[in-house]
């Protein structure tokens, strides 16, 4: 008998600028209130797997979620965070059904041929920053969008869900 194995879906969660930039100095270009509640939205109850420079970017520990930690140093170490030292091992210790590709750059690059979904926030501007989205690869279809008009000073931004079978392109 063939049994059907689950296999955890693993999906991006990222805020983009029309140019590219997702990060500058160590830290977000923008201050979108919107996007923040969504990713709470989106995020909660859920594994974050992360690299080192993203983590310590945080404010603090988020609340009612794991936070994975990949990186390569062997002490490094983090109160809050469970440390991985590759994005095979993060995911074996994530062990969920539905585990979230935290960032930044470098994360989302290593986990991108292994997401069937992204849920992205387009910020519709070009902002100076320092770290880039990497490609995203092939077979991509837009599942939904939804706009927002600029308010009080912040740009435009929609967020986007985009999804992929991976099966397909074995
Ligand atoms: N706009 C968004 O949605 C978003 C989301 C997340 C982050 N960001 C921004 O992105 C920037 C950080 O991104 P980043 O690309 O510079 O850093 P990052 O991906 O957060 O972390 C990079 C670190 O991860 C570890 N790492 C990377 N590849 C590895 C591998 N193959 N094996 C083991 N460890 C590995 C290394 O840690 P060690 O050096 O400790 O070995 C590396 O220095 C920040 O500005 C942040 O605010 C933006």
């Amino acid at each position: 008998m063939v049994s059907a194995i689950a296999r955890p879906e693993v999906f991006l969660v990222a805020a983009v600028a029309a140019n590219g930039v997702i990060g500058n100095a160590g830290g977000m270009p923008w201050h979108i209130p919107a996007d923040f509640r969504r990713v709470k939205q989106l995020t909660m109850g859920k594994p974050l797997v992360m690299g080192r420079k993203t983590f310590e970017s945080l404010p603090g520990v988020l609340p009612g979620r794991r936070h994975i930690v990949i990186t390569r140093d062997a002490d490094w170490q983090a109160d809050g965070a469970e440390v991985a030292s590759s994005l095979e091992a993060a995911l074996v210790l994530a062990a969920a059904p539905h585990i979230v590709i935290f960032g930044g750059a470098a994360i989302y690059a290593l986990a991108l041929p292994r997401a069937s979904r992204i849920e992205l926030t387009e910020v519709h501007a070009d902002v100076p920053g320092d770290t880039h989205m990497p490609p995203l690869g092939d077979g991509w279809h837009e599942e939904a969008r939804e706009e927002h008009a600029a308010e009080n000073g912040r740009p435009a931004y929609a967020f986007v869900t985009l999804r992929r079978d991976l099966w397909r392109r074995i």
